[in-house]
């Protein structure tokens, strides 16, 4: 029986032990501690934002970004439909709705001339804000995401954000060491998120962080990230915050897995050329590549399988799960989901499209030439 091969695991190959059993030698566990601060130093360096906040969650960082981008309740924000659920769950945590947008086909990222076309269309600058003329709610933020490491088309994006006055927040969870033209995706709006979740390219056991380049911003998320507490002795709380702070343990591994991030964007992007020219020979996928404006960390490596060539795409995934090789669908599009019902969605094509026929496969760092194979395999025997 062959070893299963997961879809994508941690790779923990650095200071990992070293830093944890500094955190325990020191007595620093809890939500402050050394690692804290050098991880939101060392991240947001890398990243090129002025500020980094760490956070309990990618989605706990999502909630404080969009309280930061003063998302109020009954306000709309603008998300893609074809993403984690997180993203839209944010939104919804603020009291606030999501109005869902298409992907457009080269990045599988939120479409900015659909954006330009619904904003053309429905929304109406009114006294310095765009309101819905459907719903006659306000249009507060945009949350574009970079999906699967690649990072989406954000010039006109932040172009239309400035013609209708909307907040750009970057969901940057599954993209950290992505590049758009050249420059690092994550502080290109106001704020950005990432993500140190265990699929993640890097992870901390579990974290987030928020990214800015407003000195302003970063010390309210500061303050509402831990419950909002005054300076001083005093337990004095002048609004209601969060306990959202990562912990000194979380930071550590973040740290040391951040040490490795270039290692392991060479390794993701070798198993996506590896995968890329196997899948050329065997016909029938087609890659997520990269966009012109493209450096993608191909956290996940994904592509779309052509009906004619292997039938169903849930039918393939399930087989080469029963073989122990966990490929995955992409993400249920969120204007499909119970929870969303309701929700406004404008002109969503593409997405119930990739979603019909995309698949994930395993892409862990630490994934093997021979263990490549064998997926390649079980998509040869897929085929008609
Ligand atoms: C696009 C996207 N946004 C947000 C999140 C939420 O991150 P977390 O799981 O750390 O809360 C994830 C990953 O889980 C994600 O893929």
């Amino acid at each position: 029986m062959n070893r299963p091969i997961p879809n994508a695991v941690p790779y923990l190959g650095g200071n990992e032990w070293q830093y944890l059993k500094e955190c325990l030698d020191t007595n620093w566990v809890s939500s402050a501690g050394p690692f804290v601060n050098r991880f939101e130093h060392d991240v947001a360096a890398y990243v090129g934002a002025g500020h980094g906040v760490a956070t309990v969650s990618g989605t706990a960082a999502l909630h404080v970004a969009l309280l930061l981008a003063g998302i109020q309740p009954g306000d709309e924000v603008l998300v893609p439909a074809l993403t984690f659920v997180a993203t839209a769950n944010a939104v919804r945590y603020c009291g606030a709705v999501p109005v869902f947008m298409d992907s457009e086909p080269q990045s599988w990222a939120v479409d900015p001339e659909k954006v330009r076309e619904f904003l053309s269309r429905e929304g109406e600058v009114r006294d310095g804000r765009v309101v819905n003329r459907a719903t006659g709610r306000t249009l507060r933020a945009l949350l574009p995401v970079h999906l699967y490491g690649h990072p989406a088309d954000l010039d006109p994006l932040l172009e239309v954000c400035r013609r209708f006055p909307l907040a750009v927040v970057e969901d940057a969870a599954e993209a950290l060491g992505a590049r758009y033209k050249g420059r690092r995706v994550g502080a290109h709006g106001l704020v950005g998120c990432l993500s140190f979740n265990g699929n993640k390219i890097i992870t901390a056991g579990g974290g987030g962080m928020i990214l800015t380049n407003d000195a302003g911003l970063a010390q309210r998320a500061r303050s509402l990230t831990t419950q909002a507490r005054e300076a001083g002795s005093e337990f004095i709380h002048r609004e209601v915050g969060f306990n959202y702070r990562l912990s000194n343990i979380q930071a550590a591994l973040g740290v040391a897995q951040l040490e490795q991030l270039d290692r392991f964007i060479e390794a993701k992007r070798r198993t996506a050329q590896a995968y890329t020219e196997a899948l050329t020979r065997l016909g029938g996928v087609e890659p997520l590549g990269e966009a012109p404006w493209a450096f993608s960390t191909f956290w996940m490596y994904s592509g779309l399988l052509d009906p004619a060539r292997y039938g169903s795409a849930r039918e393939v995934i399930a087989r080469a799960n029963e073989e122990g090789v966990q490929f995955r669908p992409l993400w249920y599009p969120l204007h499909r989901q119970p929870a969303f019902a309701g929700c406004q969605a404008y002109r969503i094509e593409v997405a119930d499209r990739l979603h019909a026929r995309g698949i994930s496969l395993p892409c862990s760092v630490g994934i093997t030439p021979e263990e490549r194979e064998r997926v390649i395999g079980v998509l040869a025997r897929a085929q008609r």
